[in-house]
């Protein structure tokens, strides 16, 4: 009985046959072992899903690949000296005064290309005070520490973090730690999987498996421009959240649904204008601003059709604007690259604008 499909790409087999062949995987059980996973039937996501950052925003130490890499790295910050070293299977995280040490194992890594680590001593969780940083390859303050003074040791150790705030780190950065708001790190799945995004994919899968298709989980692809935003945004944070705390300045650069809201280019209906048009959470990122071209196009070029923000504007409007500028390479204009305040990083600005030299970096 072939229980699993070959990997393919293309559309889904239809649903009648996939039901077919569940319940017939289903009737075959007692023969032998089968194991259905997403990949069984979603191979197109599954393939490219778990090789993205969200996959990897967090990592067990035993397969990051940054410590076998840098077996051993060090910084001076001010009085104290920070050593994190691999050595086989274990890699430490210690900081020192020349008097005192303080060492602790590393168990939770967050972040796929830039790390901070979160150490546990004494029952106590902290945000380590370096982190590494992939643009200069080296251990540096973790962005948003660079106030602390710390007075010894301990302090220098990390930021010492409430049990609220650890979390919500865990519940954004990996799968199934947090159920009614408790922290259960003895379950959980590094890194953002299937499970996190989908929610009910157990029930489905368990269903599927036996051939009822009723329980599928909500389609995504069906919710509003705005109502992906906010889905990415509960963990790239919102609009509101951005406003609510009052996040301003280019620091809320990286806050890309709060960005892409306050450009002219969103109304939150459009559905040439979100997340989702511009980018398949099920891969990494596209790097070369010619593919993000058709999408701008999309709206603005000679016969689109005008945007439900762009008719509420301007009742009359027939067309939408085009570029006096530039017929390519849209974002490398109109969606500066923009320096973190205090982290070694770049985000590209989701305010699509008219970008000019030395203006303020509009709120
Ligand atoms: C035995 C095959 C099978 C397996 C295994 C399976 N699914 Fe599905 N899935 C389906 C079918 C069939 C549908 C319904 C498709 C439709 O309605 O067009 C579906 C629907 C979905 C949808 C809604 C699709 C949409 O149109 O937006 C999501 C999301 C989804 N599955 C995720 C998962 C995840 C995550 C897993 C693993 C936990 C999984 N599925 C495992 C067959 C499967
Ligand atoms: C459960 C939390 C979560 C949700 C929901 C989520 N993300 Fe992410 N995303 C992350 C984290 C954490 C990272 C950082 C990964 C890293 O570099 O460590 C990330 C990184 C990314 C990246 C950057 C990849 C890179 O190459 O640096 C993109 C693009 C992205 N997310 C898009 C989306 C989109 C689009 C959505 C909504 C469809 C979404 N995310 C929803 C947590 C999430
Ligand atoms: C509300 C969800 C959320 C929470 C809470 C959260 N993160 Fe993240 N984190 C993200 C997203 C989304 C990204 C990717 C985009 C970005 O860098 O802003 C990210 C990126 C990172 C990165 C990659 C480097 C960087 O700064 O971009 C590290 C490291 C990181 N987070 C560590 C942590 C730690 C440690 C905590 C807890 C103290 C934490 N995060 C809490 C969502 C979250
Ligand atoms: C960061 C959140 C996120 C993660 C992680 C994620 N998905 Fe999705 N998925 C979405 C969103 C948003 C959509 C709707 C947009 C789209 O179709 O790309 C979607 C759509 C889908 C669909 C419907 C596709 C279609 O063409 O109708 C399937 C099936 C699916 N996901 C399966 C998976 C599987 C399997 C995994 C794990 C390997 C996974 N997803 C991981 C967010 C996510
Ligand atoms: C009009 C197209 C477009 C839309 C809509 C869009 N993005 Fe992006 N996004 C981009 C481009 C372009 C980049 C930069 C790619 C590169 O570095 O070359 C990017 C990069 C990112 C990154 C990587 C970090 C960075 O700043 O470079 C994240 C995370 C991200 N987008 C999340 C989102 C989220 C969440 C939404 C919805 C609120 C969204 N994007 C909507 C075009 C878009
Ligand atoms: C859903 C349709 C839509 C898409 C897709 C879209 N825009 Fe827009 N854009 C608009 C609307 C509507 C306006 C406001 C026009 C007005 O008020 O006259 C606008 C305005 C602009 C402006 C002028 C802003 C200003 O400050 O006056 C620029 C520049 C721009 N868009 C560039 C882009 C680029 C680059 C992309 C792709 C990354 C893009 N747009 C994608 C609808 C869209
Ligand atoms: C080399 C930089 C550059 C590139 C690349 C570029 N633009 Fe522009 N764009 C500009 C500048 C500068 C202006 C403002 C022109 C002015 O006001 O004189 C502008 C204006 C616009 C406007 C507003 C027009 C109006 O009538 O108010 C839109 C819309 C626009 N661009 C969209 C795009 C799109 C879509 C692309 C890709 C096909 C693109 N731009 C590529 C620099 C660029």
């Amino acid at each position: 009985m072939q229980c699993r499909w070959k990997a393919r790409t293309g559309p889904l087999p239809s649903l009648s046959s996939l039901l077919l062949l569940a319940a017939l995987c289903a009737t075959a059980a007692s023969a032998g072992p089968k194991i259905w996973t997403c990949a069984t039937c979603h191979t197109r996501q599954a393939a490219t899903q778990p090789n993205t950052s969200m996959a990897h925003a967090m990592q067990p130490a035993s397969t990051n690949p940054l410590f076998k890499t840098h077996p051993k790295m060090t910084v001076q910050k001010g009085a104290f000296t920070y050593t994190i070293e691999t050595r086989g299977s274990e890699t430490t995280y210690s900081v020192t005064d020349g008097l005192e040490t303080a060492t602790v194992p590393i168990r939770w890594i967050f972040g796929a290309n830039s790390q901070t680590y979160v150490l546990e001593r004494n029952g106590q969780f902290y945000e380590s005070l370096v982190s590494y940083w992939k643009s200069i390859d080296a251990l540096d303050t973790t962005v948003g520490d660079q106030a602390i003074q710390p007075r010894n040791v301990n302090e220098a150790l990390g930021r010492p973090l409430a049990s609220s705030e650890i979390t919500l780190c865990f519940g954004c950065h990996s799968t199934g730690a947090v159920t009614d708001h408790h922290l259960h790190l003895e379950i959980i799945t590094p890194g953002v999987t299937c499970f996190h995004c989908h929610q009910g994919a157990s029930n489905h899968l368990e269903d599927i498996s036996h051939g009822n298709a009723k329980s599928t989980p909500p389609k995504l692809k069906q919710l509003s421009p705005e109502e992906i935003s906010s889905f990415c945004g509960q963990c790239h944070r919102t609009w509101e959240t951005v406003v609510r705390n009052h996040w301003m300045g280019p620091m809320n650069v990286r806050f890309q649904p709060y960005r892409l809201e306050i450009s002219k280019c969103f109304d939150g209906k459009d559905a040439r204008m979100s997340c989702i048009a511009c980018h398949d959470p099920h891969q990494e990122v596209v790097r070369e601003d010619k593919n993000y071209d058709s999408k701008c196009l999309a709206c603005h070029s000679a016969g689109a059709r005008p945007s439900a923000g762009m008719i509420a504007a301007h009742p009359n409007a027939a067309a939408m604007k085009t570029c006096p500028v530039s017929k390519t390479d849209c974002v490398s204009c109109h969606m500066p690259k923009i320096d973190l305040p205090g982290g070694h990083q770049v985000f590209t600005d989701h305010d699509i604008r008219i970008a000019r030299a030395n203006e303020p970096y509009p709120h």
